[in-house]
């Protein structure tokens, strides 16, 4: 599998293929890959000629005091593993290829970014969308391919794709789960046994919820406090924040009409652990 530092070497690359009339799909990550990562690589290979993955742990998106140092970084799994998958371009920045000296520029999307992740993790949104931004200018991609596991990151991304008039298309892959349910994170390598074991609670509550919507329960309040019960029997499982947004706004509903977010967020021991579900009427 090529693999590339520099931005020349990344766009000499990629011309390479464009030069072909190939068709480009990317998929950015900050490695300690899982099955959630190589899903979205799959899907890539479904929809384009040419599969690009990025690995970055991007300083800038990590608040003071967050896990930017100890971040998992097994780089020379995460190689064997896209080769594996068959991906046709690896490129894996230096720091200062990404932020060049003197650089003084950030993005931010308003409103979207406050809320949610955004309200518990000052700044984070800003350093995703300062970092994606320039991913996608190196890149040029046709198609990005993102996560429904970050809802609110993805919902931000696609907002400021289309702000900035970013020529991309942007695309969701289904959140990849462990057999019990929880959903597939790098940060489940920080987990205890124990703490493992209680961290099912995320999407168990939103099991819960979810039987319930489709029961015909549609007051939030309510359907948070279904989660918050379910979460009860799990002592290690401290919430951070139990929601149901408009899947657009992420304004809270009170009531759910056709559309709707269902976010948790929650610290297990040394990890803070997020989980949704999103919720189309029927
Ligand atoms: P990272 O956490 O490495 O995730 C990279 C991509 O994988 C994101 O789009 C994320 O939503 C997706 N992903 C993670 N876990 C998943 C799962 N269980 N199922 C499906 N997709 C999953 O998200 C980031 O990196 C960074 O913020 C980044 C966008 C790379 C910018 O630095």
């Amino acid at each position: 599998m090529p693999r590339v530092r520099t931005l020349v070497q990344l766009r000499s690359a990629v011309a390479r293929f464009r030069g072909r009339g190939e068709t480009v799909a990317f998929v950015p990550t900050m490695g300690a890959l899982h099955e959630g990562h190589l899903s979205l690589v799959r899907l890539a290979h479904r929809h384009a000629d040419r599969v690009v993955v990025s690995i970055f742990v991007n300083p800038l998106q990590f608040g003071p005091g967050e896990d930017y140092t100890r971040y998992p970084r097994p780089a020379a799994r995460d190689r064997a593993l896209l080769a594996r998958e068959g991906v046709d371009l690896l490129w894996e920045p230096a720091v200062t290829d990404v932020y060049p000296p003197g650089d003084l520029t950030r993005v931010h999307v308003a409103g979207l970014s406050d809320v949610l992740e955004g309200a518990s993790r000052p700044g984070h949104y800003t350093g995703v969308c300062t970092v994606v931004t320039r991913l996608l200018n190196a890149v040029r991609p046709d198609e990005m391919w993102l996560g429904q596991k970050d809802a609110q990151q993805a919902l931000i991304l696609e907002r400021m794709a289309t702000d900035l008039l970013i020529p991309v298309r942007l695309r969701r892959g289904p959140t990849v789960r462990e057999e019990d349910g929880l959903a597939m994170s790098s940060r489940n390598a920080y987990l205890s046994h124990a703490e493992r074991q209680q961290a099912v609670a995320l999407s168990q509550g939103l099991a819960a919820a979810w039987i319930l919507m489709r029961g015909g329960e549609r007051n939030a309040q309510r359907l948070a406090a279904a989660i918050r019960r379910e979460w009860d029997g799990y002592p290690l499982v401290r919430e951070d924040y139990i929601a149901v947004v408009d899947p657009h706004t992420l304004e809270p509903l009170k009531a759910v009409r056709h559309e709707a977010l269902v976010a948790v967020a929650a610290h297990v021991g040394p990890a803070r652990l997020i989980d949704n579900f999103p919720w189309r009427g029927r």
